[in-house]
């Protein structure tokens, strides 16, 4: 068209969207889909600007020889901003992952909806969620933040399964600072308001936090080899390289013999899995539960362990909702669970109730009654209350409970129960401190041990620390092929 300023520039450069790309994918892969395509957009100079591509690469290709789907915007483009013609790339694609039963990679580097394009961006957006929504649970979607993201550009990844940004160079937000600025006269900067850390350790936004590009789509390449390229697929298959069999005696000098003691709960989950296979998921944020992928005699298996080391591994409001988010993606794909149970209870507080606990622990309490996949789960030491029923109890329909021998299973420790049940009788003792002591040592011979619970059948076996890993692997080997129906309905209703 006479007059039209052509950007093909765009095209015959290598751009790091395309490096992103090549390197995402196995070498020699990578088919590119609708190069040519160009917005028809009118105004603010838009129709002299047409970028053949749109400002986003859309293309498949291979991964460690599965296939896969993925885009990449493209900063140097308006922006990266989504117009109508790059959203309708994307949906394409979205729509090829779904018919190809293949996973959806986006890496977003977009200031969200082409301002200039209006309600052709909007709606090219609403097009892209809704194929979020459809998708959600039947492929795998990562999203990669590799850029200043926001509106749209942060809301699809809000609706994919994994989220992981780069430090420094990457940031989210709904608004940028200077939108914030023209509302609320805030002044923040962007890593303050949106940048790697903010969201690995304060938010829960991002699943992961990586040094650089390079690193980001290493890490997502890793990602993918612990899920099934769709959810009728098993997860993939590892032969280990490490003794399923073998006795560890290094589980036994973990968990320190007084109560209170902490210890890094991450040395269990390493030694119970396969080595080197565990791949922690948001490890920055609510640090008193530990969530993860890892291999247990070459199974995908996603553990959800309890941190004494931060707050006693008490469950509170994140924790809940980040172990019961990781439950459900489990679940969607196919991923046992594997559980180690160390909690003293849910945290009690007006700051908690407040914040809606209830809600936020019923929806781990929800994630796992719905899982339908193999649900393990060992005791190392404490089960109280609440948290003992929640995570992955027989009740709740845990498969098989095992418990180490100095597991402490009760309604509360030994303290409250004692100030609960026997406050008079104390009181009008005529050594009280004594009473109480002997009432406490009382209660905790009765109830600090796994013993009663044992008897009842609700722990199906008490065993030694050493032999964790083996008898995981033993019991989970006769469950991979588990299959549970629930009555049929529209969906659960749990308190999102
Ligand atoms: C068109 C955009 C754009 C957008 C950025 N650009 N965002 N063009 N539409 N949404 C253009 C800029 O004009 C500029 O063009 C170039 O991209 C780089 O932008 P800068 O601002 O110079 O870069 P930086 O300082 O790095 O800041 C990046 C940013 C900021 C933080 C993303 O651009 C920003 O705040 N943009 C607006 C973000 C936003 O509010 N989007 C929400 C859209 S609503 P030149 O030509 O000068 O280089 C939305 C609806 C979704 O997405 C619905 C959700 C439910």
């Amino acid at each position: 068209m006479p007059g039209t300023e052509v950007i093909w520039e765009a095209r015959a450069k290598v751009s790091v969207a395309m490096a992103r790309l090549e390197r995402l994918f196995d070498d020699g892969t990578l088919e590119v889909i609708g190069a040519e395509v160009t917005h028809r957009a009118q105004g603010f100079g838009l129709e002299k600007k047409k970028i053949p591509g749109d400002g986003v690469i859309t293309a498949s290709g291979l991964i460690e020889g599965r296939p896969v789907f993925a885009y990449a915007q493209d900063r140097t483009v308006l922006g990266g901003s989504l117009g109508q013609a790059h959203a309708q790339k994307i949906a394409r694609l979205q729509d090829l992952a779904m018919r190809a039963g293949a996973p959806f990679v986006g890496i977003n580097d977009s200031g969200g909806a082409r301002i200039q394009e209006g309600v052709d961006a909007l709606g090219g957006y609403g097009e892209i969620f809704r194929r979020n929504v459809a998708a959600s649970g039947v492929i795998p979607q990562i999203s990669v933040i590799a850029g200043p993201c926001a509106g749209g550009a942060v809301y699809s990844p809000a609706l994919t399964d994994f989220v992981g940004m780069v430090d420094q160079s990457s940031f989210m937000f709904l608004t940028g600072p200077k939108v914030v600025k023209t509302v609320t006269f805030e002044d923040i900067t962007v890593e303050d308001l949106g940048g790697a850390r903010t969201h690995a350790e304060r938010t829960g936004v991002s699943h992961f936090r990586w040094g650089s590009d390079e690193e980001a789509i290493g890490q997502v390449r890793r990602l993918l080899s612990y899920l099934p390229s769709n959810h009728r697929e098993e997860p993939p298959f590892v032969a280990p390289g490490d003794d399923v069999a073998r006795m560890d005696v290094a589980f036994n000098a973990i968990v320190p013999a007084d109560p209170r003691k902490p210890y890094d709960v991450r040395r269990v989950v390493e030694l119970v899995v396969d080595r080197d296979t565990f791949m922690e998921v948001q490890a920055g944020w609510a640090k008193n539960v530990v969530v993860g992928l890892g291999r247990l005699g070459g199974h995908v298996v996603g553990l959800v362990a309890n941190q004494p080391l931060v707050n006693a591994g008490v469950l509170d409001i994140d924790a809940s909702r980040k172990a019961a988010r990781f439950i459900r993606t489990c679940n969607a794909f196919g991923i046992p669970l594997v559980s180690l149970v160390d909690v003293p209870g849910f945290l009690p507080g007006r700051e908690q109730e407040y914040g809606g606990v209830i809600d936020h622990g019923a929806k781990l309490l929800y994630a796992y009654c719905e899982a339908s996949v193999p649900k393990l789960s060992v005791i190392l030491r404490k089960a109280y209350g609440g948290a003992y029923i929640v995570m992955s109890s027989q009740h709740v329909g845990g498969d098989v409970n095992l418990a180490w021998p100095r597991a402490e299973i009760a309604v509360m420790g030994a303290n409250g129960a004692v100030e609960v049940l026997n406050r008079r009788e104390i009181a009008a003792a005529d050594d009280p401190e004594a009473r109480a002591a002997e009432l406490r040592a009382d209660y905790e011979e009765r109830f600090l041990n796994p013993n009663i619970a044992a008897q009842r059948g609700y722990i199906d076996a008490v065993i030694e620390p050493c032999e964790t890993r083996w008898r995981l692997y033993r019991h989970l080997r006769v469950m991979l092929n588990k299959r549970e129906w629930s009555a049929p309905k529209r969906h659960g209703n749990g308190p999102l």
